[in-house]
Order: structure tokens, then sequence, then C-alpha cells
């Protein structure tokens, strides 16, 4: 049982993520990184971990409605959602805009 331990550890171990399995659902708007790829979807990166899971869990519940979040949220099981909320929560943030430009 020693050996499942140590494999749960690593398993449990925070260090560079892996990509979640799910994240091609996701990427065609909001990036693999988190940074938007379309007008209208939000940036994810650096957003809170707890916040995403949040969202996700509205989207999939109807209690935000978007159809478009409802569509990508509702085949996700939990697992999944937090391995994505904490795989954008961990990229970096995108700049703030250049003030005062143009
Ligand atoms: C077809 C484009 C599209 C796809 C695919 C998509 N999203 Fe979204 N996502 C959007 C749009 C548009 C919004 C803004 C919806 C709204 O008005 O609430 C959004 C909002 C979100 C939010 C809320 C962000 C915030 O700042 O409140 C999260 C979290 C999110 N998406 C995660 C995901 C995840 C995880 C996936 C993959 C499973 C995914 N999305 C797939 C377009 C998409």
């Amino acid at each position: 049982m020693l050996f499942g331990a140590a494999l749960q550890a690593a398993a449990a171990y925070a260090g560079p993520l892996a990509p979640p399995a799910r994240l091609g659902l996701c990427a065609a708007c909001h990036g693999e990184d988190g940074k938007a790829r379309i007008p209208g979807a939000p940036n994810l990166a650096g957003q809170s971990q707890d916040y995403l899971l949040q969202a996700l869990h509205a989207y999939r519940t109807g209690r935000r409605d978007a159809p478009v979040m409802r569509a990508a949220a509702g085949p996700l099981s939990e697992r999944e959602m937090q391995d994505l909320a904490r795989w954008y929560a961990a990229q970096s943030p995108c700049m703030p805009p250049q003030a005062g430009g143009r």
C-alpha cells in the first residue's frame, strides 16, 4: 500500500500543471492560456479558482444564463470543472491595457 500512497502523493503534487483533458473544449473561445480568442469571451487567466468553479456550476444549472457556456459546462464532471478552474487560475493574468494609449 506504500506504493499506492506514493502515487497519490505524486498525483496531488501541485507543481507545473498538466493541461486538463477537456481543455480543448474551451480553447477555441478562451484560449489554452485563458486569454480570450473571440470577441465577447472573457479572459479566464489568473481569475480566482473558486470564482471560476462557481461560474461553471452556475452555467450548468442555468443560474447564470449563457447558452454557449451552458453547452460547454454541461458535459463536464465535477472533477473536470475543478481541473479547468485550477488550470485557468494558474495562468498568468492578461496585462491591463496601456493607460492613455492612442
Ligand atoms: C463557443 C465559445 C465558448 C466556449 C467553447 C467556452 N466558453 Fe466559457 N465563455 C464564453 C462566453 C461568451 C462567456 C461569457 C458568458 C456570459 O455572458 O456569462 C464565457 C464565460 C466563461 C466563464 C465565466 C468567466 C467570468 O469572468 O465570469 C468561465 C469560468 C468559462 N467561460 C469557462 C469555460 C470553460 C472551462 C470552457 C470549456 C469547458 C468554456 N468556458 C468554453 C464562451 C465560450
